[in-house]
Order: C-alpha cells, then structure tokens, then sequence
C-alpha cells in the first residue's frame, strides 16, 4: 500500500497531537463554532481509545493555540477567535458636507422599533434581558426595600448612595484608577454623566471634538447644548486617530474631547494603553478636559479588562463616566461620575438636572457587586456576547454580498458593516422595518449623517433560528439594492 506523505506524517505524530489536529480541523473549519462545547476529556479518551492523560493532553494543546477553553464546571469550548473572513473597514474620513437633517426622527424611529416585541432588534445597541440578572436583582431590590423601610423614599442627594460609591471606587482599581468615594457622583445612567461633563466645561457655540463614527446620543447631546461636534478620523480597531486630533488641536480651539476608548460605539474599537497615554498627555498640555464614556469597557472578551484614559491622569482634567446600562440593568438609570477637579461644578449641576439618583436601584446594585455574584455574572454575559457576535459576524461573511467589510471588535456588542457604496443604509433601514428588523443606520452616528452606506448590527440577542433567517433576509435586500 502506498502511503501519502501527509498520511504518514500523520503517523509519525504522537496521539495527543492527532486528536488535536482532527479538532482543530473542526474547528477552523466552522465545523464546531464558537461556544459549542466540546466532549469531555473523559468522553473523548472512549470516544479515541487512548488513556484520559493523552486525551488532556490533545485538549492542553488545544488550549494553548486559543481554539478552546476551560470553563470551571461547565467543561471545554470553543474560544472566540475573531474571523477574518472580511477586510475591516478603513480610518474614517468625516466629509464636511451637510446633508438634509433627519436624525432625530431617524432616533425616534430607532427606539419605537426597539419597543416592538416581535421585532429583530440588531438596531438597539442593549443586551438582550435573557442575558441580565432578572431574578436576582428582582429578590435582592425586595430585599434592599425591606432593610431600607423608609430610607428607600428618601432622597439620596448628590454626590449619591454612599454604600455604592465605596464599592464604585474598589471596583475602580480594576478599571486602573485610584479613586476615594468622596470624588464619585452617581448618576441616573451614562447619559446624565456625559450631560453633566459637557455642561460643566463648555457654553454654547463652543467645539468638542468626537471619534467619528461615534454614538448618535452624544450628536443629538451636543446638537442639543448648542455645541459644535468636531468629527476626527477613527480606525475601527485602535481608535481616534491621534495624529489627526493633534492636527485639529494645533490649527483650531477645541473646548473639550468626548471619547469611548473602550470599545466605541458603534466601532468596537479600542485605544491601546499607548494611546490612551498619548490622548491624556496631549490634552494635558493644553489645559482641554477628556470626558471618557467607558459604558463598554467590561464588555471585553479578552482576559484583562482594559484600563480607562483616566488611569493616566495627572492632573484632574478626565472626566470618567459609565454605567451599568450595558451590563446588569438598563432600567434601573444608575450610572457615574468620577470629574476629577470638575466635582464641584458637576455636583451642583446634578441638582438642577434631576435633583437625585433614583435610591433603591442604586442600593440594590451596590448589594449586587458586594454579594450578589456581579463577577459571575459578567463572565457569563462576556462569553455570551462574545459567541453571538461571532455566530452574526459568520453569518454576514457567508450571506452578504462580496466586498463587504466588516469590524472585528474585542468587546462591546456592536457590529460596524460597510455595505457596496450604492446601498442606502437609511431605505434599507424602512425595508428591513417592513420585514419586523430594526438595524441602526450609518448616517445616524455622524452629525453630517456621512455612512451612508454602513449599518450597525447590534448582537444582544442570542443566537437563534430567528436570528439567522433575519440575516439571510438583510443579506437578500442588501443584494437587490446594490
Ligand atoms: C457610548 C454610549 N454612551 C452613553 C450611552 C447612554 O448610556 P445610559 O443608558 O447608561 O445612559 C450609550 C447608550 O447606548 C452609549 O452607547
């Protein structure tokens, strides 16, 4: 008989490393997806006849070249790798043409659809509430009703709930910053943060620099303060494009920078370390106030979490706001404020704004990350993100038309498509809204409304029959509108 080359390499290799190759095969080749779990050690030892110790072995292999991993008590599944099926789309280039103002009602649009229960939501940028803690903080509000008695109608005036800025600030060491309670305001969600930064150091008419494309709430915020929004080039993997913000900084006054390092929306981009220090730096010099939104940056899907630009900061000038709007419960509106030396001003502003924080949703978020298993359950809701954008992102390489590019983020739950140059994401948005799917068109996250041609895909639901079918149809009417 005569033996292939290949198959008597394959021989010659020990057993551990076959079992390894024959899954990694599955593996790359979408046979077994992310997050499918894989057979137990003991399942494939019977499964191979070989000893449990060769078939650890095969999986240890596995492990260390990132195909799959250990999950405590659940077993062994397949990692995240990002697919690199699509080119991702290159920096963007904000066009200085204004086009017809249709925004708001395109936001309006957006959020009755987000309403719609019978409705495909890759328009609304949430999780999905199969993915949040319903039950636990349902008994845990009841609970903190029970204690608080009378306390829980009382106002918790500004900074806010004392027990929740304690456990904010020794959260705070994992996101890089030294903070004391006292320097922490909550805040009723990220909005109300990102309100009170741009009130407290800007008035009318002044210019504040975002990535471009960036979130349409702080378009619509600026817009509505009487701000001009100065669009900077972004890289859809690492960021605003510092060179270029250095450019707007040298040649024009800029009042403030409103930035996501942490896995932009709609991007999913994520400043590295460097850059993060760069920013700080450069706009330290002149004096300028960062307000960093970090509503994403537990979402990430590697490791570590990634450190927040305030981890730099020298000298009081970032401005950190976040929330739990992305992570446990949009509902509740609890989100804060570390100001830095703008505490004052913001606290002050805080009252006119809406007086307090809501009491019992904070008490019972600040019960939540104490005792009620936040690092559980953020773990699970990681890998669940993760596994759904990987399934949509998938879906889209194989259905949409060639050419397409695609984001590749880290974290987040946002997906960035470029479609052909002849698609008009905004009728494709009424199309799919005929067909029961909501998508969040380009145009909207840019105060020009340039992307026209691009869509974010939102992966807050999970992976589901419906969901696929809802792709297939996207991917029909990109194709009759190219
Ligand atoms: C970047 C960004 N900032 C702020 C918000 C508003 O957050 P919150 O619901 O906590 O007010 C959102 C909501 O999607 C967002 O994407």
């Amino acid at each position: 008989m005569v033996i292939s080359r290949t198959s008597a390499a394959r021989q010659a290799e020990p057993l551990y490393a076959r079992i390894a190759t024959d899954l990694g095969e599955m593996i790359e080749g979408g046979v077994l997806r992310t997050g499918d779990r894989i057979p137990s050690v003991r399942r494939a030892s019977l499964q191979h006849k070989v000893s449990l110790a060769t078939a650890v072995q095969a999986y240890l292999t596995l492990e260390n070249r990132g195909l799959i991993e250990a999950r405590p008590k659940s077993g062994f599944f397949v990692r995240y790798r990002p697919h690199h099926l699509l080119d991702e789309p290159q920096t963007s280039r904000p066009i200085r043409t204004v086009s017809r103002d249709e925004s708001p009602t395109l936001i309006s649009r957006l959020f009755d659809a987000t309403m719609m229960r019978d409705v495909v939501q890759f328009g609304a940028g949430l999780p999905n509430a199969k993915l949040l803690p319903v039950q636990k903080l349902n008994r845990i509000i009841s609970a903190a009703a029970r204690r608080a008695g009378s306390g829980s109608l009382e106002l918790d005036m500004p900074p806010g709930c004392l027990v929740l800025r304690r456990t904010l600030a020794r959260r705070a060491l994992d996101w890089g910053v030294k903070v004391s309670p006292d320097e922490i305001i909550t805040t009723s969600g990220c909005m109300e943060a990102l309100v009170l930064s741009l009130r407290a150091v800007t008035k009318p008419g002044d210019p504040v620099a975002v990535e471009s494309p960036t979130y349409f709430g702080v378009i619509q915020l600026i817009a509505q303060l009487g701000l001009k929004a100065l669009e900077i080039p972004t890289h859809p993997r690492t960021g605003l494009d510092l060179d270029a913000l250095e450019r707007v900084l040298r040649s024009r006054r800029v009042s403030a920078c409103l930035v996501v390092p942490n896995f932009n929306n709609p991007l999913g981009s994520l400043m590295p370390a460097s850059a993060k220090e760069r920013l700080v730096a450069m706009l330290a010099r002149r004096e300028i106030p960062l307000i960093e939104d970090d509503l994403y940056g537990d979402l990430h899907f590697g490791r570590e979490r990634p450190h927040v630009a305030k981890s730099f900061d020298k000298k009081g000038l970032v401005m950190l706001c976040g929330s739990f709007s992305k992570s446990v419960a949009p509902g509740y509106r609890v989100g804060w404020l570390i100001p830095g030396r703008f505490f004052e001003t913001t606290r002050d502003l805080k009252f006119t704004s809406t007086v307090a924080t809501a009491t019992l949703p904070q008490l019972a978020l600040a019960e939540y990350m104490t005792n009620g298993g936040y690092d559980h359950h953020l773990r699970a809701l990681r890998r669940a993100l993760q596994t759904q954008m990987e399934k949509i992102s998938h879906a889209v390489a194989e259905s949409f038309p060639a050419g397409i590019k695609m984001t590749r983020p880290t974290g987040g739950l946002v997906l960035w498509v470029e479609l052909p140059a002849r698609v008009n994401s905004l009728r494709l948005h009424t199309k799919a809204l005929a067909e029961k799917i909501s998508i969040a068109p380009g145009p909207m996250f840019s105060p020009r409304q340039n992307f026209r041609n691009f869509i974010r895909l939102s992966c807050g639901e999970p992976w589901s029959p419906k969901i696929e079918r809802a792709i297939g149809v996207l991917a029909y009417l990109v194709k009759q509108m190219r």
